[in-house]
């Protein structure tokens, strides 16, 4: 190894166990992982730690409304994490989590000496408190009536109707969004971390970090600046019991606030590592470290970060980040990402229909080194992809391999001519140029570069046109000469987005039958050497991919887990709508014959397990239907009730008889499903208009 190898331990942030991953969060682990394998590819020692963040409020309340103990929710979704990650090569060293035995230690550990250090203090402080649930609510639990234009519920936060801003304490009549009682606001003991003191060491590691430069980008400095002038308040770390996560040593019933112990994950996840594989844990870690340590992040939780991280790591005797890369936020076709406008497009959405590195490829495309939020949108995607990736890039190899294993046997020549190093000798030129921007995150300025590239290299076989000499006699050593340097220069951009396409460079390297490519490979060529035959490598992107991937993905998003059972474990499920249909005719509406009906009889169904038999009177007739309401009503309980069925619905045969008609129910389902009942005085047989 080089005396120079550089140390280096990388996160991203560590995702909450209690959603999917979507596309937004792959924006980062998809920028963080090309990073780290450029590192690796460059010998360097290189370490990509994550981990689910596993605690706190949502958390427990999920985990409650599914019926399962946190811990089974949290790894359920561990898994789910682990695999989306998986699939689209994101390459983890560990991927933990925070509900660890590691992570326990350390946070005991790190709050203990912030103690000794005097940076902690306890006091008395008043909160949202539901009375119902007996449980104090974080504010984004408490929703009411917006104070400006009376729409109701909103969140405290702000009012999605008229845009006005406010504080939770603004609403009118709040109430808990758990269980809809009137919150109180309540009085209760709480830690605080004493950030208002680590302020001026806070100015000066914002300024020249621990190794001389600023550790954050120009942007965010700014806005720690904005932060510094408005003055920083201490940083409230506990929460009360109930709450899932780690108890506070001597403080019974109080537990650390979930954002206290997630970036300590970053070190439990590490620490987990280093005693699988004999790592060094104390000299990444330790105050006098040399190792570089950087945070990939979205700009959401700079203050995380930038503020309380380095705040606590500094007064707890560790080192602190060397680098903070914080990224923008992505929004799809130019619009936030939005579960109703269907463009809120889950990691499993896109894998069951497109291949993952053309998204690593397009995020690549349009990532820097800037706070900037990134477009996907849908149809540049399909257009660059196509046009770039595959009508550039591939279509290389895809012109030239042939003759190789048609006319020469499968095997490379040994020397190539003079006009053949020309642009070999330029691609190979802007090596340092393109790690320079890996190096620094400028990814769509790497991308733009080696695409240069790319027409350098087609330029050349248009010019030579192997195709021509091929059916010209005499002239075989020159076809083979000109193949031999096609296959060369698809091998050294093959090296170049090897951090981006990790997956189709193997493949490559299958076919060009080759130990893993590293990058300084891009120095040398590969001559007199036998390769494999060439395989098509990459499909073009049809729309109606996408347009399938969007259509699935709204479906999944409607019938997620989550929300149907959400709203089953809800006493009041009118709180979790299905969307209103599209609108109909009057005429449409007029075709539907409702009647009011007599429940006269309501029967179990031999072998059926959720059906009713009902007799109906409606008046001038009786009707007998079949009925799916057996999960929420007794027989014995129907009878003699009023309700509404559709009296015009063509008669169906079931396995159990005929069913003539169909009774109004309303609900999502099992016991949560109640059929209509109009007020006595209705007459079976009456129309419903
Ligand atoms: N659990 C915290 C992080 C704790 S780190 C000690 C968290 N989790 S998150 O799941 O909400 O977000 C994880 C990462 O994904 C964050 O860096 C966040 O900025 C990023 N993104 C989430 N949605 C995103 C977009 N729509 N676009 C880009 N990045 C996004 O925050
Ligand atoms: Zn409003």
């Amino acid at each position: 190894m080089s005396t120079n190898q550089r140390k280096i331990l990388v996160t991203s942030a560590l995702p909450y166990a209690n959603g999917s991953i979507h596309l937004g969060h792959l924006v980062e682990y998809i920028q963080t992982d090309i990073w780290v394998r450029f590192q690796k590819m460059n010998d360097q020692e290189c370490y990509y730690v994550c981990a689910d963040d596993t605690h706190g409020t949502p958390i427990m309340l999920r985990a409650e409304q599914e019926g399962i103990t946190p811990e089974a929710l949290i790894e359920r979704v561990h898994t789910e994490h682990l695999q989306d990650f998986t699939d689209f090569n994101i390459d983890f060293d560990n991927y933990y989590s925070t509900n660890s035995d590691e992570n326990r230690e350390l946070a005991e550990g790190m709050y203990l000496k912030l103690r000794e250090a005097g940076l902690i203090e306890s006091r008395m402080t008043e909160h949202y408190y539901d009375p119902e649930k007996e449980m104090f609510l974080p504010d984004r639990y408490i929703k009411g009536e917006c104070p400006k234009c009376h729409a109701q519920d909103q969140y405290g936060d702000g009012c999605e109707v008229c845009g006005a801003t406010y504080t939770t304490t603004d609403l009118i009549k709040p109430y808990s969004a758990v269980s809809g009682a009137t919150p109180v606001r309540k009085e209760t003991e709480h830690f605080f971390f004493k950030l208002s003191e680590c302020i001026d060491f806070l100015r000066e590691w914002m300024k020249s970090g621990n190794q001389g430069s600023s550790p954050l980008p120009s942007e965010s400095v700014n806005k720690l600046e904005e932060w510094f002038d408005a003055g920083l308040r201490d940083w409230e770390i506990s929460r009360d019991a109930p709450y899932f996560g780690f108890e506070i040593p001597d403080a019974p019933g109080k537990y650390f606030y979930v954002w206290l112990d997630a970036p300590i994950g970053y070190m439990a996840s590490f620490k987990n590592l280093c005693a699988r594989k004999d790592i060094d844990f104390d000299s990444f870690w330790g105050k006098d470290s040399k190792t570089e340590l950087y945070h990939f992040i979205g700009k959401d939780i700079l203050s995380f970060h930038a503020l309380f991280w380095p705040a606590t790591l500094h007064n707890a005797d560790y080192r602190t980040p060397s680098k903070i890369c914080v990224h923008g936020f992505l929004t799809v076709n130019g619009q936030k990402m939005s579960k109703s406008r269907g463009t809120f497009i889950t990691a499993r959405s896109y894998l069951d229909f497109l291949q993952p590195e053309y998204l690593r490829y397009y995020f690549a495309a349009k990532l820097n080194d800037k706070v900037e939020d990134i477009d996907l949108n849908l149809e540049d995607f399909i257009a660059r992809v196509n046009s770039n990736l595959i009508g550039k890039y591939v279509n290389i190899a895809s012109r030239t391999a042939g003759f190789i294993s048609k006319k020469f046997a499968g095997r490379l020549c040994d020397s190539i001519d003079e006009m053949d190093i020309i642009p070999l000798e330029r691609v190979k030129r802007e090596a340092d140029n393109i790690a320079e921007c890996y190096e620094n995150r400028q990814f769509s300025e790497a991308v733009r570069l080696i695409m240069d590239m790319a027409d350098t290299a087609n330029e050349y076989v248009n010019d030579m046109q192997p195709w021509v000499i091929a059916k010209e006699k005499g002239k075989e050593e020159r076809l083979h000469q000109i193949c031999t340097t096609g296959i060369n220069l698809f091998r050294i951009l093959t090296i170049y987005l090897k951090p981006i396409l990790p997956e189709m460079a193997q493949q490559i390297e299958t076919f060009l039958n080759i130990e893993p490519l590293q990058w300084h490979d891009s120095e040398t060529l590969l001559l007199d050497h036998e390769i494999r035959k060439y395989k098509h490598l990459a499909k073009r992107i049809e729309e109606k991919q996408v347009n399938d991937m969007l259509e699935k993905n709204e479906q999944t998003l409607g019938a997620q887990p989550e929300k149907s059972k959400l709203a089953a474990a809800k006493k009041t499920p009118q709180t979790e709508q299905t969307p209103i249909a599209d609108t109909i005719e009057f005429d449409d509406f007029a075709k539907i014959d409702l009647r009011i009906a007599r429940i006269v009889k309501a029967e179990h169904v031999e072998g059926a397990d959720k059906l009713l038999q009902l007799t109906l009177d409606i008046g001038e007739e009786t009707r007998n239907v079949f009925a799916g309401i057996k999960s929420a009503y007794n027989p014995e309980d129907l009878e003699g009730k009023l309700t509404v069925m559709v009296a015009n619905l063509a008669p169906r045969k079931m396995r159990f008889g005929l069913s003539e008609g169909m009774v109004l129910a309303a609900g999502p389902g099992g016991k949560d499903l109640w059929i209509l009942e109009p007020h006595d005085g209705a007459q079976p047989g009456m129309k419903v208009k």
